[in-house]
C-alpha cells in the first residue's frame, strides 16, 4: 500500500510514520510519502528516525495548493490526513489559518484524491467536534456541536470528507480521538508545556477552576487505532479512538507535579479559556467490536515515559520553545 501521510512532520503524524515503518512486526508492504508544509508546528527532525528509510519519502508543500497536490497524489492507494492547524488557543486569537488549512485544505486534498483515483481516505478528527458533555459519553451518532473555532473547522472538514463518500462514493473513513500525549508533542500543548516548564523549575498556568475533564490517549495507541481503521474500517463510517483515562486538569496537573518532583507552588491559576468545554468523553465500543481496538498504554506508565523523554531530549524542545514564543509575539 502506497500511503500519503499529510502532517507527517507533526506530533501524531510523525509517530504514525515511525511506527508504520519501524515498529517490530511492522508490515513491509507499506510505502509512505509524507506531505507537510512545515508550519511552526511541523518539525523535520521528528522524521530523523526514518530518514533514509527505503520506503519513506518527504515532500515539502501545502495541502491548500491544488497544483502541488496534482504532482504528489497520483500513484498512491491511500491518504491518511493529519495536517491541520491544531492549537485551540491560537484559533481563539486568530481563526483564519484554521479555516484555510482545516476546511479548504481538506476539500482540495479530497478533490485531488478523487481526481487521481486514490482508494481510501482516512480523515483524522477529534472529540472536540461534539462540544461538551456533562455526564455519559458520545456515540458516533451524537450530534456535532463544536464550540471553539478549531473544533468548528475540524467539524467542517470531516463533514466535507463524509460528503465526498455520500456524493461521490469515495472510500472515506473518519476517526475521532481524544487528547493525545507522548513524545515529540510541540511544547505549547498542555502536557509538554507543563513538563518542560516544570523541568526548568518554572510556573505552569492552570485555567479557571481546573475542573475541565479530558480523556487522555497515548499517541502510540492513537496511531494503532488509525492503522486499524485504515485497514479494516468500513467506508463512510466514523470510529472513536479513546484512551480511557478521564482526568480533570487539576488531577492532570497533580500527576505532572509528582512526575517532575515539583509542588503546587509552581501552579498559577489563570483566567479560564474563552468558551472552554467542560468535559469530553468518547464511547469506543464500535472501534473495539469492529476493529479490535483497545488502548494498551496505561496512563501512569505513559506519562512517566513521556516525562523521561522530555528530560532526555532538551535539544529537541528548547529551540521549539523559542519558535513558539516568536510566533506568539508575531
Ligand atoms: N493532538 C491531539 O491531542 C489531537 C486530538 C484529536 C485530534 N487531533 C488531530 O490530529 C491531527 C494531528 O494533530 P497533531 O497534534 O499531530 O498536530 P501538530 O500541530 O503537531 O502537527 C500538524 C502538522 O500539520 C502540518 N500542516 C499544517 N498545515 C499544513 C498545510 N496547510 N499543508 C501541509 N501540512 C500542514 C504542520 O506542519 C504539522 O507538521 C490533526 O488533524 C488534529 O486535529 C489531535
Amino acid at each position: 500500500m502506497r500511503i500519503i501521510v499529510t502532517g507527517g512532520a507533526g506530533f501524531i503524524g510523525s509517530e504514525f510514520v515511525r511506527s508504520m515503518l519501524l515498529a517490530p512486526g511492522a508490515a513491509n508492504d507499506i510505502r509512505i510519502t509524507v506531505l507537510d508544509k512545515l508550519t511552526y508546528a511541523g518539525v523535520r527532525e521528528n522524521l530523523d528516525p526514518v530518514a533514509g528509510h527505503p520506503r519513506h519519502a518527504f515532500v515539502h508543500g501545502d495541502i491548500c495548493d491544488g497544483d502541488f497536490l496534482d504532482q504528489v497524489v497520483p500513484g498512491h492507494d491511500a491518504v491518511v490526513h493529519f495536517a491541520a492547524e491544531t492549537h485551540v488557543d491560537r484559533s481563539i486569537t486568530g481563526s483564519a489559518p484554521f479555516v484555510t488549512t482545516n476546511v479548504l485544505g481538506t476539500q482540495l486534498l479530497l478533490d485531488a484524491a478523487r481526481r487521481h483515483g486514490v482508494g481510501r481516505f482516512l480523515h483524522v478528527s477529534t472529540d472536540e467536534v461534539y462540544g461538551s458533555i456533562p455526564v455519559g459519553s458520545w456515540s458516533e451518532e451524537s450530534p456535532l456541536a463544536p464550540n471553539s473555532p478549531y473544533a468548528a473547522t475540524k467539524a467542517g472538514s470531516e463533514l466535507l470528507a463524509l460528503a465526498c463518500h455520500r456524493t461521490h462514493g469515495m472510500d472515506v473513513v473518519v476517526t475521532r480521538c481524544s487528547n493525545n500525549y507522548g513524545p515529540y508533542q510541540f511544547p505549547e500543548k498542555v502536557i509538554p508545556l507543563f513538563i518542560t516548564r516544570l523541568l526548568d523549575g518554572g510556573k505552569v498556568p492552570l485555567y479557571g477552576d481546573g475542573q475541565h475533564v479530558r480523556d487522555w490517549l497515548h499517541v502510540s495507541d492513537h496511531c494503532r487505532g488509525v492503522e486499524l481503521a485504515l485497514r479494516h474500517g468500513r467506508a463512510g463510517e466514523v470510529y472513536h479512538i479513546g484512551g480511557g483515562t478521564e482526568l480533570t486538569n487539576e488531577q492532570l496537573t497533580g500527576h505532572l507535579l509528582a512526575a517532575t518532583g515539583r509542588g503546587w507552588e509552581q501552579v498559577e491559576r489563570v483566567p479560564d479559556r474563552k468558551g472552554h468545554d467542560a468535559r469530553y468523553s468518547l464511547d469506543c465500543t464500535k472501534a473495539a467490536t469492529e476493529l479490535g481496538y483497545a488502548p494498551l498504554v496505561g496512563f501512569e506508565r505513559g506519562l512517566a515515559d513521556t516525562v523521561a523523554w522530555y528530560a532526555g531530549n532538551r535539544s529537541w524542545w528548547e529551540p521549539l520553545q523559542r519558535r513558539a514564543a516568536l510566533r506568539a509575539s508575531a
